[in-house]
């Protein structure tokens, strides 16, 4: 039986992995904060798919909290086949009007963990010969939009380089870039729906169900939807401070 850690499986992209590779067959270790809804969470996908569950609360803006998940991913006697690290958020506000404590804590979670967490998996899978690491970015990596898009800008950049430096020895890293999909991560932000058109929305199962097949293909970007492989190879292709200039148009 393979096993799957999931970062962020209680809502939105991360709970559709946990259900579709609960599904494939995956034992999972699911992490977040909020213990009671991630208890929930297993109960269900222990019920509806037989698979074993393990729940590990953890804050990964907690430097020793984060350390007990790289300790689960590194541990030898219980081997993690797949890494998904996908727990994220976005900040309302713009730079200079967020503290620089509520920053580095969004930095903390989208590079310092998904650094850390590769780290301690690559590690396991390279000396094994196996295994694979999902990164779930964002398309807001190809544009130069604030800090959000700049953490995620080294997601794609880091994970592209592991997939070609890991690939000999057996491990598969997929960087996923979502554009709009919908989860709890604009509403939690206090963003509605209406900041982005009907078309743009993702399903999250949809984009999940692409991600596992690129992944399984040995894809190094997954980039679902027709609308943002457009956006994504525009955005390559012109240069990031005309971009900009673009962006800053509609501004107050
Ligand atoms: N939705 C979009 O439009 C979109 C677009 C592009 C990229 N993405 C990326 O997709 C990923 C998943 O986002 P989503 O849209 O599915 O968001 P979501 O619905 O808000 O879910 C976020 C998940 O991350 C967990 N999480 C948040 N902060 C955490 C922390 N400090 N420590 C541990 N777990 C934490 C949450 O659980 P707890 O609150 O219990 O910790 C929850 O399970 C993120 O990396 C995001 O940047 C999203």
């Amino acid at each position: 039986m393979s096993v799957a850690l999931v970062t962020g499986p209680t809502a939105g992209i991360g709970r559709s992995f946990a259900h579709q590779l609960a599904e494939q067959g995956y034992d999972l270790v699911l992490v977040a904060r909020d213990k009671e809804r991630l208890e929930a969470e297993a109960a269900e996908l222990r019920t509806a798919y037989g698979v074993a569950v393990e729940v590990l609360p953890a804050d990964l803006v907690d430097r020793a909290e984060l350390a007990t998940v790289a300790a689960r991913l590194s541990d030898p006697a219980r081997p993690v086949d797949l890494l998904v690290n996908n727990a994220g958020f976005g900040l309302k506000k713009r730079f200079l009007d967020n503290t620089v404590d509520e920053e580095q804590a969004m930095l903390d979670v989208l590079v310092t963990a998904v650094m850390r967490l590769s780290h301690a998996a690559l590690g396991a899978m390279s000396e094994r010969g196996s295994g694979g690491i999902i990164n779930v970015s964002s398309v807001a990596a190809f544009l130069p939009r604030g800090s959000y898009s700049a953490a995620k800008a080294y997601v794609n950049s880091f994970s592209e380089w592991a997939s070609r430096e890991y690939a000999p020895r057996g491990v598969t890293v997929t960087c996923l870039c979502p554009g709009f999909t919908k989860t709890e991560f604009h509403e939690r932000m206090q963003v509605g729906r209406g900041s982005a058109p009907d078309f743009m929305w993702l399903d999250a199962d949809e984009l999940v169900r692409t991600a596992l097949k690129d992944h399984a293909r040995g894809k190094v970007f997954s980039i679902p939807s027709p609308q943002y492989k457009v956006i994504s190879t525009a955005a390559r292709l012109i240069a990031g401070g005309v971009l900009q200039r673009f962006q800053g148009l509609g501004r107050k």
